[in-house]
């Protein structure tokens, strides 16, 4: 197991920590990148409030799953008419932040898809120029405030892109519960799951390390106590400020590790039924929890702190905890045959995402 943790990300966590995007943008100019709705939440007039002038240019369309047919433009757009700005903020879900990773890695022809073409080589390398990054999640979910990953989706042609490069971590987020407080109860519960299986993946992975575990097994703790109460008590502040860091502790342990074989499989249950992220990535939890088990022995005891030594049991918690929130836990549940789910999982298993599962030999 490798010892070694790295973050470089500088975190502000709390309510009202917003206000930080004060001093983090001294003398810089910066464009805003942020979901439709979030003028009419008033996020976009509190951060034009705390930025005034540095505040150059506004991106405020951005769509669930961010797709290279609609990045393209806002791509070209943003590095034609605000290629001078200094920095990136993103405010939103995964989408925005995901989005605006991919914005800021410039290409020499300011075209989109000159970085496709880098991004299918499936190689690191060098932009030409990049901004910096601040994300600003608005839900609790996605950890992508805190890792240099993003997805890109080609829905046209089935596929998707992996974006990482060491100027892709965000140089700072800022984690404010308090921007959570009026996201509905579907989105509250597909993101907190999206966060269980990012801390439930960095502990089946190739790359755990103990860091990646203490942030990972904490997490899970908090978001199997905590995500029922918060769907039922949505204004809950004190419920938001701990699915909030319970988010953030699931996108630290897997900051180190990259998903595994649950984010594998939901790529195609995305593109090909359209399950969105938080559930697709979710679903098969109790089916993956049962194919780590026994696979290696301190993973095993990872997932016993958590779980208690009695495999049967540990699945029907997970089980019963995703049916509590009415989230379905079978392929069938989405139409997707026996023979179909079977030949998915042993796709995924040769996916990037699904090498890294500890069971991916074996299995
Ligand atoms: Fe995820």
């Amino acid at each position: 197991m490798p010892g070694h943790f790295h973050n470089p990300v500088a975190t502000c966590f709390g309510s009202g920590s917003l206000q930080h995007l004060r001093t983090l943008t001294e003398a810089r100019t910066v464009a805003l990148v942020t979901f439709a709705e979030a003028r009419s939440l008033g996020l976009v007039d509190r951060v034009k409030h705390l930025l005034g002038e540095r505040l150059v240019y506004i991106i405020e369309d951005v769509q669930p799953n961010p797709d290279v047919a609609q990045l393209r433009g806002t791509y070209e757009r943003f590095w034609a008419e605000a290629g001078d700005c200094d920095m990136v903020i993103a405010l939103g879900g995964g989408s925005a932040i995901d989005t605006a990773k991919a914005l800021i890695v410039g290409t020499a022809s300011g075209q989109f898809d000159e970085l496709l073409g880098l991004l299918a080589l499936g190689e690191s390398f060098v932009p030409v120029r990049s901004k910096a990054l601040i994300a600003v999640p608005t839900t609790a979910g996605t950890g992508s405030e805190v890792t240099p990953w993003a997805t890109l989706w080609d829905t046209g042609q089935q596929k998707k892109y992996s974006l990482h490069l060491p100027c892709t971590w965000p140089v700072a987020a800022i984690v404010d519960p308090d921007l959570m407080l009026t996201v509905p109860a579907g989105v509250t519960v597909s993101t907190g799951l999206d966060a269980l299986s990012h801390a439930l993946e960095a502990i089946w992975n190739v790359n755990a390390n103990p860091l990646s575990d203490t942030f990972a097994v904490s997490a899970i703790e908090d978001i199997l106590d905590c995500l029922p109460s918060l769907r039922a008590d949505l204004g809950c502040k004190v419920l938001r400020g701990r699915m909030a860091l319970a988010a953030l502790k699931a996108g630290m342990a897997f900051s180190n590790t990259k998903t595994a074989l649950a984010h594998s499989i939901s790529y195609e249950m995305t593109l090909r039924h359209g399950v969105p992220h938080g559930i697709a990535c979710s679903f098969s939890l109790p089916l993956v929890l049962g194919l780590a088990w026994g696979r290696d022995r301190g993973r095993d005891q990872v997932l016993q702190r958590v779980f208690g030594d009695d495999l049967g049991q540990a699945q029907a918690r997970l089980r019963g905890f995703l049916h509590g929130l009415g989230v379905k836990t079978e392929f069938a549940d989405y139409g997707v045959p026996e023979a179909e789910a079977r030949a998915m999982i042993a796709s995924a298993l040769q996916g990037a995402r699904g090498k890294n599962f500890i069971g991916a030999q074996a299995a």
